[in-house]
């Protein structure tokens, strides 16, 4: 599909989505009223660009990130995914459409199995997707390892035995094996020290240098914005308020709530020039 400008190709492109939910109450579940999640959300992302979305807890970004990976199903709307509507894939076809679309969430531990080593976890989509055998698994769980900062070591580690910051990096290891295109970051880094936080950032900045990744970058605040993304979207109550490339959301923000948003962000220094 074909951005809104009509110009360059874009990855994924979301059209009009919806995602109302029912909320029921009292002893015979009766609907009391209706949540409007996403109203009329429509945004492209273009292959190898950081687009973060930002807003308050409810405005509904983590039912954006979801519906794009089909992990939430939209009440109307298209998502686009190299030219197809993935929201009328067959389950076959999610499946196969499921390793070229990652998503990282908030918390690594929630992520990972307490019963199970780094190196099962990352070994398992390996396994599970062909990109490795039982002969080449092990190289390729160190080599994945390594590519997020772990030494090999890791691979016997359980993640009670991780801190915070080495499980989200483990964490971040399981969608890297699947050598996605795509990956939604669902306030990966929240979470996190303030340390930690760039650290991770630094690292998925590297990783998508090396692995020409996209990236929709779910956070609350706007300083993420200016520090890694090409575009930044500001969600308010379901909906898109803004859209633009940092310099014009941060020295000539269109919507006051934007406005609002700058003025309550710490301001960090740039890390990358652009
Ligand atoms: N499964 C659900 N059932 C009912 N309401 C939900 C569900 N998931 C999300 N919501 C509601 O939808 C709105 C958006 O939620 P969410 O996408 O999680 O926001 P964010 O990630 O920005 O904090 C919130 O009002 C939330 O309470
Ligand atoms: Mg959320």
């Amino acid at each position: 599909m074909t951005d809104l400008q009509g110009t360059t190709e874009a990855l994924v492109s979301v059209r009009n989505l919806t995602r109302t939910f029912d909320v029921k109450g009292g002893q015979f579940g009766q609907l009391r009223s209706q949540v409007h999640a996403l109203q009329d959300v429509s945004f492209d992302v273009f292959p190898g660009e950081t687009l973060s979305i930002v807003g308050e807890s409810g405005s509904g970004r983590s039912t954006l990130g979801m519906s794009l990976l089909q992990l939430t199903h939209p009440t109307s709307g298209s998502v686009w995914y190299r030219g197809k509507d993935i929201i009328k894939n067959t389950a076959a076809e999610n499946r196969a459409m499921r390793r070229h679309l990652q998503i990282v969430f908030q918390d690594p531990f929630s992520t990972l199995n307490p019963r199970a080593t780094v190196g099962s976890a990352i070994a398992l989509p390996l396994l599970h997707h062909g990109l490795a055998t039982r002969e080449t698994v092990r190289d390729r769980v160190h080599a994945i390892l390594s590519d997020v900062g772990l030494g090999p070591l890791f691979e016997n580690r359980y993640p009670y035995e991780l801190s915070g910051g080495q499980a989200q990096w483990a964490a971040i290891g399981r969608p890297i094996a699947c050598e996605p295109e795509f990956i939604v970051s669902d306030e990966a880094i929240s979470a996190l020290d303030v340390s930690v936080q760039a650290q991770i950032i630094n690292l998925l900045v590297d990783l998508q240098e090396k692995r020409g990744l996209t990236y929709l970058f779910i956070a609350h605040d706007l300083s993420v914005v200016r520090h890694i993304s090409d575009r930044g979207a500001v969600m308010k109550a379901g909906r898109i308020v803004e859209i633009d490339v940092p310099q014009r959301l941060f020295t000539n923000p269109q919507d006051a709530y934007t406005r609002a948003l700058i003025a309550a962000t710490p301001v960090f220094e740039d890390r990358r020039s652009r």
